[in-house]
């Protein structure tokens, strides 16, 4: 059995399926760049037969990512011969490359939504396995919605897909519905009964629906799963799916008790789990596990009282050892060479334009800003490189507002012919003129669903974190969503979200860039539905029955 526990990251295919979390083709490279840092041993890094879109965005991944000692690209699949080959036509380019093959197993799947008898569906899983296997040397194959699935019935399934050559069998539990001793006894009965699964990796795929996702995950590797499929911040459909920061910290932690770790890189945690957040807009609650903005802070006086005598007293973990420190380091008289060094400590390998630009933000920002940390320069960092690209470039603001003003901004952007256009707008406060403004230079019709701030760090001249959400007017799209395409269990057409997201210690012109950005991607999704067409796939989920893993009758779902 393998030594370690495979991480294997789903947050660019079933994270990106989170209400409002679609990425770009740019931000996913970004994204899949920074899972490699990370060291995760797989990257599953979307769904190509979803829409050219996602098969572009794989492919790239592939070519960029997927080097000889880098993570395993792996792209989704139904087991279908088109889904097959456009899979593997985009992973292909990796040095190490996986098509992953799913089909429904439960009866409440068959029926309803596949109208496929147990027998039908054992045929078509052979035959889809055969062929994948006929592809590529790497095939993971998921029975959907296993944990509803009649064990015996599952039990031969995993039989026929080992026997057709599946070298990775993954379980998932799509709907959230099993306990940990449930998902145990089930890894622990496959590993048992299934002919020649100790020659494949079992692996453990499980939903947050209540709560158990970590949990069960961490069953499973106790029953001998090697792999785990978890998401940066459990991102992922409905409640999501288990967060990988927290599987990897609890087998790193608590590393007598399981006995085995993972290959991960844990000091890439929080940096990746930010750049997540800012790109998908989603940010995790401040009491999340492990990245959560409170998960150090020590409030209470005699914790604070015991932390300052010895830390043991009340952390389990380290900030460093996730990558959270603040370690105080540059200042407006920082050179260059000091700055890029500081860089390359933080992980960040940029090109010398990108550190230009870098270097003139952070200069920019130590002139206002009496003390720069690394929790600044990391924000700044991360929203130079995740900007998207621009169709209309926000030039220059300027606004006037007061207890004695009508609230009012002038906005100069740079259109996509490259020409200069200046407008006025008024509104109930500076940012809601701000945001009228623009929208009379690129009249672009959406509704703003949300807008957050925060300060990177204390104090008064804190840098401002914006993030904003729109979406386009009065349209529910089933078309060009690679989100909806890949939706495993949704009900049908989604509205787009677009996130936007700003950094400046001016929280009007970080709004304004968070609002562009926005902009930006709709209108790229715009022009890219023009072109594209995309294919999609729904399921429901609907009552009754199955046998459970200690033999009782379940409904599976609620009483
Ligand atoms: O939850 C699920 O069943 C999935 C499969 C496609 C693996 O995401
Ligand atoms: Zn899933």
């Amino acid at each position: 059995m393998e030594d370690h526990v495979k991480i294997f990251d789903t947050t660019l295919r079933d994270g990106e399926q989170s209400p409002g979390a679609t990425m770009t083709a740019s931000e996913k490279l970004e994204v899949a760049k920074q899972l490699a840092r990370l060291g995760v041993d797989i990257i599953e890094a979307g769904f190509p037969a979803a829409s050219t879109g996602d098969w572009e965005a794989v492919h790239t991944i592939a070519k960029t990512v997927g080097t000889p000692d880098g993570p395993v690209i792996a792209g989704l699949a139904r087991a279908n011969k088109n889904d097959i080959e456009r899979c593997w036509t985009a992973i292909k380019p990796a040095a190490k490359a996986r098509i992953h093959t799913f089909m429904s197993t439960s009866d409440i799947h068959l029926e309803h939504q596949f109208r496929k008898s147990r027998g039908e569906a054992l045929e078509l899983i052979g035959e889809m396995v055969t062929y994948a296997r006929s592809l590529c040397s790497d095939v993971e194959f998921s029975p959907m919605d296993a944990g509803r699935t009649d064990p015996e019935y599952l039990l031969e399934v995993l039989k026929v897909a080992v026997e057709c050559g599946a070298t990775t069998l993954n379980i998932p539990d799509t709907v959230g519905y099993m306990t940990p001793e449930e998902y145990g006894a089930m890894i622990r009965s496959i590993r048992e009964i299934v002919p020649g699964a100790d020659q494949v990796t079992i692996s453990t795929h499980c939903h947050d629906d209540l709560g158990f996702a970590v949990a069960n995950s961490l069953a499973g590797v106790l029953s001998g799963a090697r792999q785990v499929e978890c998401t940066i911040n459990g991102i992922g459909e409905r409640a999501g799916n288990a967060a990988l920061e927290e599987v990897v910290m609890a087998l790193h932690t608590r590393s007598q008790f399981y006995g085995i770790s993972t290959r991960v890189d844990t000091t890439q945690i929080a940096r990746t789990s930010r750049m997540v957040s800012a790109i998908t807009g989603i940010q995790p609650q401040p009491n999340k596990a492990i990245i959560g903005a409170n998960a150090f802070s020590h409030e209470a006086g005699i914790h604070q009282d015991g932390i300052l005598k010895n830390p043991l007293t009340y952390e389990i973990m380290r900030p460093e050892t996730i990558g959270k420190d603040s370690s105080l380091v540059l200042g407006k008289h920082s050179g260059r060479h000091a700055f890029r060094k500081h860089l390359e400590h933080l992980g960040y390998t940029l090109s010398d334009g990108e550190i230009e630009k870098a270097f003139a933000r952070f200069k920019d920002l130590a002139d206002k800003k009496k003390l720069v940390d690394d929790r600044d320069i990391v924000a700044l960092i991360d929203d130079q490189l995740h900007q998207p690209a621009p169709i209309w470039v926000l030039d220059q603001v300027q606004v006037s507002c007061g207890t004695a003003a009508i609230p009012t901004a002038t906005v100069r952007l740079h259109g996509p012919d490259g020409v200069a256009r200046t407008d006025s707008g008024q509104g109930t406060g500076p940012i809601d003129a701000v945001y009228r403004a623009i929208n009379r230079v690129v009249g672009q019709p959406n509704v703003l669903t949300e807008f957050s701030i925060k300060a990177i760090t204390e104090g008064i001249d804190a840098v401002g974190d914006v993030t904003i959400r729109i979406e386009e007017e009065g349209k529910n799209h089933a078309n060009g969503n690679a989100s909806s395409a890949g939706d495993d269990s949704g009900t049908g057409p989604k509205t787009r979200t677009y996130t936007g997201h700003g950094v400046h210690t001016d929280i009007i012109v970080a709004a304004a860039i968070a609002y562009m950005g926005a902009l930006n991607k709709l209108i790229a999704a715009r022009q890219e539905r023009m072109r594209n067409k995309s294919t999609s796939y729904t399921e429901t989920n609907t009552p009754p029955y199955a046998m459970d893993w200690f033999g009782n009758s379940t409904h599976g779902r609620d009483a």
